[in-house]
């Protein structure tokens, strides 16, 4: 048989090599013509595409060279050198057969591996993948993730999205991660906000357009007092969302005043974004505001570290998915829906107090919940323990299962690490700008008033008259505290201590 290549090639260092470089050259064009013609944009294709598969191709390219550098060495010290290869003969009918089986074999062996190489990606791009491959450390962010409005989002939807530059950069800081995670070296809890987190109008605006008009959106809310009768408490609200476009008409509202007539820039002298010295918002015909607080006044040092960032939708849905609802809300949720029986007395304090303990593994807590429930009814009120076993069962089951949800002691994660900026009740949230404390030079107040975002239509009392207007109620706290939440926020009180 002829050969192609200068002697030297032939050696088994080389042709190890140049197989190595084929088979990944084959493999990088056979993912190439995949991406082309596949409609969804996958992000991990892009990194074994253009990432693994050239360095394995250069590993091959660099192997050919060793071999046939290794071979002239020889061959200038006069070993012998040179690789016979066999002779194939295709009239000779035993040569034929083992042609046939080695061909067809390698066919069906490289269609295997480009087959599962696809497999191998549309894995990486999975949300099994993100969610449960690094199980212990996205457990929190999956579990929470799976219980959210965007569970059918793919984690890559928000944290990669689409685009080479991205990727590479998320692929950097992921390498990282991979190290963390492989010598258990990764903070617990994970840190928020995430720095390198991409810009909203690349994620988020991919699927929400931002100038749609939402109109006003009804919030019903039910709490729950912590008095013996575990008081019902009632309270509507209208979410002035607004948005839209002045072309179209109708603008109006949050996202308007924020997001799409206003450039809004802030300043932050923590990680978290919780305490914002000044802000300023610069409106379409240019008019700039700056609002500074009254109350935080920083040191030159300090604003030399703080970090300043335009307003975006994560200034706002911080927790869009990954959502650690705090205890009051879940209990309240839970009480709604019947699941907790609101005829055992003081079950709202008491299933806040259960959950809210601090304990060291979920096994443990899911003990102490029962024990604690069921001590205290058998102690405190044993009549009831006997009448209502039933109630009592399903109150320890169902905290279970919120507890399983939303605290994971192992990692260090609930609602306490995790504050959400959208409303103002367990966090400072919209308050920590609109705190009727941060004031522009021409006197202008970001005010607080209770129905500047939303309009209290109606509230009632369980047993009372139901109190309706369209105009805006005055808010009236469920339990007396004066005046209080009309002078401190309604976290200074409400967030966990
Ligand atoms: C709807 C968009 C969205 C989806 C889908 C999404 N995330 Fe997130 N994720 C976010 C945002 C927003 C943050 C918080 C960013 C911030 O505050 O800077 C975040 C934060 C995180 C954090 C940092 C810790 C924390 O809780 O703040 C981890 C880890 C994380 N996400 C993992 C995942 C995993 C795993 C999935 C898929 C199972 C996923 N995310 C899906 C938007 C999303
Ligand atoms: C891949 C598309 C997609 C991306 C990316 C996405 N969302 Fe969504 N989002 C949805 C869909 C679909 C729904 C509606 C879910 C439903 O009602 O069943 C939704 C719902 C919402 C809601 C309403 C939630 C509720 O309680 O009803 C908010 C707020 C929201 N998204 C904010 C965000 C933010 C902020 C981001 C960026 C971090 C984001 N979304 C990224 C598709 C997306
Ligand atoms: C100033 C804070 C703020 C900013 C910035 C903001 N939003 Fe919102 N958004 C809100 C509030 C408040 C609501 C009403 C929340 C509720 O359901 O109670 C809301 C509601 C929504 C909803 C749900 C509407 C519905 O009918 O349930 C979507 C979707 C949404 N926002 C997307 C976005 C996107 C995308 C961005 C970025 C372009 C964004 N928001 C920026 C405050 C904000
Ligand atoms: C980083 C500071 C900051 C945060 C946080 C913030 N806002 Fe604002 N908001 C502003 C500024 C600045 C303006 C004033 C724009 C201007 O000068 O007209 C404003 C204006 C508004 C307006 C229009 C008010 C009016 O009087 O017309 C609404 C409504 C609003 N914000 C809602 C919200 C909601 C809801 C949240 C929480 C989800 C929130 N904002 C969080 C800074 C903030
Ligand atoms: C800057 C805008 C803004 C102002 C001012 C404001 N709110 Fe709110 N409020 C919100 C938003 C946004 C939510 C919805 C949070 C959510 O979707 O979970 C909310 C939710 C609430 C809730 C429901 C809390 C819960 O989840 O149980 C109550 C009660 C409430 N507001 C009362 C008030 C009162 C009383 C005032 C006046 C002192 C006030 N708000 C002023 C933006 C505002
Ligand atoms: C001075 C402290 C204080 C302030 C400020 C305050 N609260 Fe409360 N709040 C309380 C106390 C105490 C209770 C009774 C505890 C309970 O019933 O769980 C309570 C109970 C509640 C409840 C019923 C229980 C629950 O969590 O479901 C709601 C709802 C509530 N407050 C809303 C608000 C809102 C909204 C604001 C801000 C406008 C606010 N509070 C400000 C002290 C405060």
């Amino acid at each position: 048989m002829k050969r192609i290549f200068p002697d030297s090639f032939y050696n088994l260092i080389t042709l190890v090599g140049a197989t190595v470089a084929a088979v990944s050259f084959g493999l990088i064009l056979f993912l190439i013509a995949l991406e082309f013609f596949s409609e969804e944009q996958k992000p991990y294709m892009g990194i074994i595409a253009f990432v693994i598969l050239p360095a394995i191709l250069i590993f091959g390219l660099s192997l050919i060279a060793v071999g046939i550098w290794r071979e002239h060495k020889r061959e200038r010290s006069g070993k012998p050198h040179g690789l016979r290869l066999p002779q194939i003969d295709l009239n000779n009918p035993r040569h034929r057969t083992a042609f046939f089986y080695v061909s067809v074999g390698s066919i069906l062996l490289l269609m295997f591996s480009a087959f599962g190489s696809f497999k191998a990606y549309e894995y990486t791009d999975s949300d099994a993948f993100c969610g449960e491959t690094c199980h212990k450390v996205m457990e929190p962010e999956y579990t929470a993730y799976q219980f959210s409005p965007h569970a059918r989002v793919g984690c890559v939807k928000c944290h990669i999205g689409p685009g080479a530059g991205w990727f590479v950069r998320s692929k950097l800081s992921g390498a990282y991660q991979l190290y963390a995670t492989a010598f258990n070296k990764y903070p617990r809890p994970i840190p928020t906000p995430i720095e390198n987190l991409r810009p909203a109008q690349e994620t988020c605006e991919q699927c929400h357009w931002p100038q749609h008009f939402f109109n006003e959106k009804k919030k019903e809310i039910t709490n729950y007092i912590s008095d013996e009768k575990n008081t019902k408490w009632n309270l509507s609200l209208l979410m002035k969302i607004g948005g839209g476009v002045p072309e179209s008409g109708a603008n109006s509202g949050i996202h308007w005043h924020m997001n799409i007539d206003n450039e809004v820039t802030y300043t932050a002298l923590d990680r978290q974004r919780m305490v914002i010295p000044w802000v300023k918002s610069r409106s379409r015909d240019g008019v700039e505001r700056v609002y500074k607080s009254t109350e935080v006044k920083p040191t030159e040092e300090e604003l030399a570290l703080a970090t300043t960032r335009r307003m975006d939708c994560i200034d706002c849905h911080n927790r869009p998915t990954h959502i650690y609802q705090p205890p009051q809300r879940s209990v309240n949720h839970i009480m709604d829906l019947g699941w907790l029986d609101r005829n055992l007395p003081y079950v709202k304090s008491l299933a806040v107090q259960v959950l809210e303990h601090p304990y060291t593994t979920r096994e443990k807590a899911a003990d102490s919940i029962r024990t604690v429930i069921e001590e205290y009814y058998r102690a405190n009120y044993p009549v009831i323990a006997a009448e209502r076993h039933e109630s009592i069962e399903r109150a320890i089951t169902e905290l279970q299962k919120v507890y399983r949800r939303n605290y994971f002691p192992e990692m260090k994660h609930d609602w306490r690490q995790y504050p959400d900026h959208i409303g103002h009740m367990y966090a400072p949230g919209c308050f920590r700008c609109h705190d009727g404390k941060h004031v522009s030079e021409d006197g202008k107040v970001l005010s607080r008033d209770c129905n500047t975002c939303h309009t209290i239509v109606a509230q009632q009392y369980e047993n009372e008259k139901l109190k309706m207007s369209l105009e805006g109620l005055e808010y009236e706290h469920p339990v007396d505290i004066g005046t209080a939440w009309k002078e401190m926020n309604c976290s200074d009180c409400h967030q966990a201590q």
